[in-house]
């Protein structure tokens, strides 16, 4: 018997985040005895700070109820992660603009929902996190490209959007950027939200990766304008992806919209995580170990991988990606990954997940493993590449 014929949403039909889907076939070659070399996610090897596990047990010790936290997050947070701007980067942040998130996942959702409506168009740079236009996709939004390649410097370019018959509703940017590890420099981030004010473009920054850069230090866009949202997360530099805690710091008047759609989206950020969070910001010389073993295996990747598999890689001045350019090997990223997965053991992301258009001459490789990780991928990699030469040759 046929059931009925149910609708199934258009919007729902977005591309699938391939980084995902490598992610599940490496783990099944680890579940079955293989011996995988992960580079394909983008997440610390090591664990949330001493600190912050210590928290959250004595919190738990306390048998308090633990329910529900208001949908903004709790006081405390917002306060210490105003706190937080003021030590990082000398702005006076009043805590009424931070909005505690669901990681920084939600924060995208909320900024879309509340910024845009249906039919708008946002710019988004390419190369780029792939959810950015996905999300977009699934809210009736429509993601338009802002080429960031190498042509660009790796760099989204003004002058670009200038030439488009109209300027889009909103910019999003990344620095340092997912997948390039470009970082932009603080005078074209100050021009971009100049521009954004003065076009009333509404601009969204991605700041996940600060904290984790290896040339200079990276300027918040809340130093040039207080239209812009800005989204952040304790993932990366603060080593503690699962513990799904992110925050916005809002414009004024699009405060209120979000705290309601954080209320009807999911309530609050989970509560003893919140708790627990707020020792984080105090951890700041336990994580920037972190940094200094980022930067030992960013060094042992760039020196150490052949020529022809680096390529034209991005700058990777921060994150902890290399976008490398594997062109002299392959046109198809996808077949490539796979065919390394399967005789290496070393997993990495093909390009077209950041990059529908080039995409298929990238690869993207995590350096956030542990230094071992990185010298063993090394000498698979090399041994492959030797092999992969003299057989096409
Ligand atoms: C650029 C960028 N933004 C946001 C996220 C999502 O992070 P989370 O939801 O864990 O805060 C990621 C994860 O890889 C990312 O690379």
């Amino acid at each position: 018997m046929t059931g009925p014929t149910l609708k199934i949403a258009e919007r729902s039909k977005m591309p699938p985040f391939m980084a995902m889907d490598v992610m599940r076939f490496a783990a099944e070659l680890d579940a079955r005895g293989h011996d995988i070399v992960h580079l394909e996610v983008g997440q610390p090897s090591s664990s949330a700070p001493k600190p912050v596990m210590d928290a959250l047990v004595a919190s738990m010790a306390q048998q308090k109820s633990h329910g529900y936290a208001v949908a903004l997050g709790i006081s405390e947070l917002r306060e210490r992660i105003a706190k937080h701007y003021r030590e990082w980067y000398q702005i006076e942040l009043d805590p009424e603009r931070v909005a505690v998130t669901v990681g920084s996942s939600t924060g995208f959702g909320i900024s879309f929902l509340s910024a845009f409506d249906v039919g708008d168009r946002i710019a988004i740079p390419n190369p780029g996190y792939p959810a950015y236009r996905n999300l977009m996709l699934g809210m009736g939004l429509e993601p338009v490209i802002l080429q960031a390649g190498p042509e660009q410097g790796w760099l989204p370019r003004l002058e670009d959007m200038e030439k488009w018959d109209r300027l889009p509703d909103g910019l999003m940017i990344a620095s340092p950027h997912n997948p390039t590890g470009v970082v932009i420099p603080d005078k074209e981030l100050k021009e971009i939200c100049v521009w954004c004010d003065k076009n009333s473009v509404r601009l969204i920054s991605d700041e996940i990766y600060h904290g984790l850069s290896y040339t200079s230090r990276c300027e918040t866009a809340l130093k040039f304008t207080d239209n812009a949202i800005i989204i952040n997360s304790l993932s990366k530099y603060f080593s503690m992806t699962g513990w799904r805690i992110g925050w916005m710091i809002l414009p004024r008047q699009l405060i209120s919209a979000a705290e309601k759609l954080a209320q009807n989206l999911y309530i609050s950020a989970p509560t003893p995580n919140q708790i627990a969070s707020l020792k984080a910001f105090d951890c700041i010389d336990e994580l920037d170990q972190h940094v200094e073993r980022y930067k030992e295996n960013r060094k042992i990747l760039l020196s150490g991988l052949p020529i022809e598999f680096l390529g034209n890689v991005a700058p990777c001045e921060g994150a902890f990606y290399i976008y490398a350019d594997i062109s002299t090997l392959s046109d198809d990223s996808i077949s490539f990954a796979k065919v390394l997965l399967e005789k290496t053991g070393v997993a990495t992301t093909p390009g077209v997940d950041f990059d529908s258009i080039d995409g298929h001459r990238f690869l993207r490789l995590s350096f956030a493993g542990s230094t071992a990780t990185m010298h063993e991928a090394v000498k698979r990699i090399n041994a492959f590449v030797t092999t992969y030469k003299k057989d096409a040759a």
